[in-house]
């Protein structure tokens, strides 16, 4: 059974820990949406979440502990088709999260993310099915623990959401899922390059609604949105803006040519900054499905 109201519906897909279960219950949320059949109004909550639902495995675990194997081995591509599904399977909840969450948005912002919800889990799917082909599972290589952090730094508004979620760690996926692409067809792996196109294109999709919502939120504060986004990147990203920027994905995306140059101007004032303070920099690339 499904709750009447929308943000109840949208937690209990949030909270769902089997990644087949939450798929599958999203679906069905997503299809009574648009049947008419949810309603809006008053909801318990918003709370915050610190864990959403997940499955016993993977493990999270930092960044740096997460295991890099090179793309020669079927392998090491398997691992790294296992950390696509982790970054995959932490979308859908950030779907759910903003549809719980966000209580007073038109009602359009709550039919695009959950077909952003459907569409993950769709990416999810496909991965799994590569890692069960090659006899392994989602669960079996411990993960990225710090991908919900972004998230909940976010939680108190939705313009701040918008602009740090879709449009920072989505749109990191964009920049580098090319040049993954071209690693994997030097070594054949045509199966996972064309899981990745799929990925791709319903991404830069998934961007643009967080260029939309961004631009509405934005819009209804009287702020300038390129001014805006470039001040909430100097707040919260200091030293985590990374290029190179696949910048034709990213115009598809909604960027504009003042944003993308506004990136690159981040990028060189960050690092201009830290090697002011120490002699070398490392980093890690962080981006959401
Ligand atoms: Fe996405
Ligand atoms: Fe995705």
């Amino acid at each position: 059974m499904i709750p009447r109201n929308l943000h109840e519906a949208a937690f209990e897909c949030l909270l769902e820990p089997d990644p087949a279960r939450k798929i599958a219950r999203g679906r069905a949320v997503a299809e009574a949406w648009g049947r008419g059949e949810l309603e809006r109004g008053e909801a318990p909550g918003p709370e915050p979440v610190p864990d959403p639902g997940r499955p016993a495995a993977p493990e999270l675990v930092a960044p740096g502990k997460v295991p890099r194997r090179g793309m020669n081995s079927a392998a090491g591509r398997r691992v790294l088709a296992h950390a696509l599904a982790h970054i995959e399977f932490n979308a859908i909840n950030i779907c759910w999260d903003a549809v719980y969450r966000f209580r007073d948005r038109p009602d359009a912002f709550y039919t695009d993310w959950m077909r952003v919800a459907v569409e993950e889990g769709r990416h999810f799917e496909l991965l799994e099915a590569y890692l069960r082909d090659g006899g392994e599972a989602y669960g079996r290589h411990p993960a990225h623990g710090g991908l919900w952090e972004t998230v909940r730094r976010t939680d108190d508004d939705v313009l701040v959401r918008m602009a740090l979620v879709p449009r920072v760690l989505e749109a990191r996926g964009l920049d580098v899922t090319p040049r993954m692409q071209a690693r994997l067809r030097q070594v054949g792996d045509e199966r996972l390059v064309s899981i990745l196109d799929v990925i791709y294109e319903e991404e830069k999709g998934h961007v643009l609604i967080g260029t939309r919502w961004f631009r509405h939120a934005c819009d209804e504060r009287g702020l300038e949105p390129r001014e805006t986004f470039r001040e909430l990147l100097r707040r919260y990203m200091q030293g985590r803006i990374k290029g190179p920027y696949d910048e034709l994905g990213r115009m598809e995306a909604g960027f504009t040519r003042g944003e993308i140059d506004d990136l690159k101007a981040l990028e060189a004032e960050f690092e201009a900054a830290l090697a002011a303070t120490q002699p070398a920099s490392s980093s890690t690339s962080d981006s959401s499905g």
